[in-house]
């Protein structure tokens, strides 16, 4: 599998606090960061991330672990697949035989290497292609800047062979991978004779391409997307992803638009926390992305009845993520690109100050404009049933009776009416928190793991003073001999590398005691119950060694036990008077 050294390096490399904030918004709290649990829907943080120990937990829902394990629950993954990605996006080589496939990192990093190579292939084109030819009047046109040009990657396929195939060939791919990707179609370029944007993945590796035609006498799409592969999904990108995330955090709003040419002007406008999804429909992972960012969601879509129909599809998506958007209408049929350009950036703001809760407005908007009078009752059943139905998509109970009592009110319905026959309940995915699970451990045994977690620094004390053996929980035993034998090498590694031993049934045990917030927090007192949990281990370790040893002939036996135990309770005693002391 993996070697020891290539996960310290892993580890080592990647914050846990950043990672896990790209998907987290964590706030400091003491030496710890907290934020809402990924895992488990929840209102007030219980997730506890801890950069001194390179482990989270979540006494919400029991969630735990280290970097691995976060990746692992977060996206379905095998341990080795999970390492895998991170190793990637670390820099770091592992060379596992662990997954089912072993090829298929090598794939995927042939198809990263593929599309960063012909990004930046069509990029420098771009900017070598003389300033008098034709595509440089389209960027003025559209007034796409030099800056934007660099920040996007943008770049250009020419009509004719640009050579990138031979210069791929030329690095040691294979002509048929450049086909597999679509790079090429047989012997042409999939993109000739137009615009390249590459679409990068959060962590900034391209993973596709899109390409626009410049020219109104060419045939085709106006767009063409790299098709689906195992690192280009659409459903789960959002193009400027890599680009916005910081301003998104900074503003706490995401502004989600329709196109390419949308994100790169408002980027270049001062907007850079806009995005837009791959010319696909909104999919509830990209809804469920959206919702970890924990920001405000403006919908920015066209003013026209296509666009319409495009919020209310994005609208139910979001609200089932539990996101409530809101909505920026940009009239005449202008898009947000078009729109900054005509009107200016100051005219934009003030649209955005324009928002509106998009689920309130559609109940003020459609119920206005029906007809009233009694031949319209049936119309508007109709209508409410219909917004009903997408309130009811929202998660969280007290949220979707809110709406609901707002529907009731603007379509004058009385709310009990609303309730339909449905049974007051609340869908939310997962269980509200409850208490971890119970460890069947000795008291000590908890103290002991706990002081080993928490506190390196005593590690070599704690090894001095117990064996392996001489915990009494079998299911303890086993990950405490673990914990020995790596001690052995390194007693001071981070807590996050000794919950790689851990057994996943265990993981949420020992994660909680890592973090709970009334656990052992100084070193003194850590010292103090360690102490007292050593004695009291060795002392039930001889009880029992005494019990086995009964009914035996064997008295000298019994009477060497006998005094370990006097021994044992003398220094337990002398401790609990000095610290008792020390207390006063
Ligand atoms: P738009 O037509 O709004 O494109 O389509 P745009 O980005 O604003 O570009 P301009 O302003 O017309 O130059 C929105 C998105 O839909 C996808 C693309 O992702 C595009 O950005 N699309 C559009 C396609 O995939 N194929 C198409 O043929 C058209
Ligand atoms: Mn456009």
């Amino acid at each position: 599998m993996f070697s020891e050294e290539q996960l310290s390096e892993i580890r080592e490399r990647l914050s846990i606090v950043e990672f896990i904030g790209e998907f987290v918004q964590l706030k400091k709290a003491g030496k710890n960061h907290k934020g809402l649990c990924p895992f488990h829907q929840e209102k007030s943080p219980s997730f506890i991330v801890s950069p001194d120990r390179d482990t989270f937990h979540c006494f919400g829902c029991g969630a735990g672990g280290n970097l691995f394990h976060f990746l692992m629950k977060l996206e379905s993954l095998s341990f080795p697949e999970a390492v895998e990605r991170l190793a990637e996006r670390a820099g770091v080589q592992v060379a596992s035989s662990g997954p089912a496939d072993p090829h298929a990192k090598e794939r995927r990093d042939e198809a990263f290497e593929i599309h960063r190579q012909a990004a930046w292939y069509y990029h420098c084109l771009l900017k070598n292609t003389p300033k008098e030819h034709e595509i440089w009047a389209y960027l003025a046109k559209r007034q796409i800047s030099d800056e934007a040009i660099e920040a996007f990657h943008i770049g250009y396929c020419p009509s004719q062979e640009s050579g990138l195939a031979g210069r791929l060939q030329q690095k040691g791919f294979k002509r048929e991978a450049l086909e597999k990707y679509s790079i090429y179609r047989g012997r042409r370029e999939f993109f000739r004779g137009r615009l390249t944007f590459p679409i990068f993945r959060h962590d900034k590796k391209v993973v596709g391409l899109g390409g626009r035609l410049f020219q109104e006498k060419d045939e085709g799409p106006k767009y063409l997307n790299s098709p689906e592969s195992e690192i280009f999904k659409k459903g789960e990108l959002f193009y400027g992803f890599h680009l916005a995330k910081a301003e998104i955090r900074k503003k706490n709003q995401v502004l989600l638009v329709e196109g390419y040419l949308d994100v790169i002007t408002l980027h270049g406008q001062g907007f850079s926390q806009a995005l837009a999804p791959l010319g696909t429909a909104l999919t509830p992972m990209h809804a469920k992305t959206l919702q970890r960012q924990e920001a405000e969601v403006i919908l920015l879509f066209d003013g026209d009845s296509a666009g319409e129909e495009a919020g209310l599809r994005a609208l139910e998506v979001l609200l089932a993520q539990g996101v409530i958007p809101q909505i920026v209408r940009l009239d005449g049929g202008e898009d947000p690109d078009s729109y900054l350009k005509r009107f200016g950036r100051l005219a934009f703001e003030k649209k955005l100050q324009e928002r509106r809760n998009l689920l309130e407005e559609l109940i003020d908007k459609w119920s206005a404009s029906l007809p009233r009078g009694p031949q319209a009752l049936e119309q508007r059943g109709r209508v409410a049933r219909r917004l009903l139905a997408l309130i009811e998509k929202i998660p969280d109970s007290i949220v979707q009776n809110l709406y609901r009592r707002r529907l009731s009110e603007g379509f004058d319905i009385p709310e009990e009416w609303l309730r339909g026959n449905r049974a007051f309940q609340d869908r939310r995915p997962v269980a509200t928190p409850r208490p971890a699970r119970l460890r069947n451990w000795l008291p000590e045994e908890e103290t002991l793991v706990e002081v080993w977690l928490r506190f390196p620094s005593l590690r070599p004390e704690i090894l001095q003073a117990v064996e392996a053996e001489d915990f009494c929980t079998e299911e303890l035993g086993e990950v405490v001999r673990s914990f020995w034998e790596l001690a052995k090498t390194e007693p001071y590694g981070k807590t996050g590398k000794y919950l790689e031993l851990v057994p996943e049934s265990l993981l949420e045990m020992f994660t909680e005691l890592t973090l709970r917030p009334d656990g052992l927090d100084e070193v003194s007192t850590a010292k103090l119950s360690l102490d007292e949990a050593v004695v009291r281990l060795k002392e039930r370790r001889l009880k029992e060694d005494l019990q086995a040893l009964r009914g035996s002939a064997n008295p000298q036996a019994i009477h060497v036990v006998h005094e370990k135990i006097q021994a044992l309770s003398q220094v337990l005693k002398n401790k609990a008077r000095i610290y008792g002391e020390r207390k006063n």
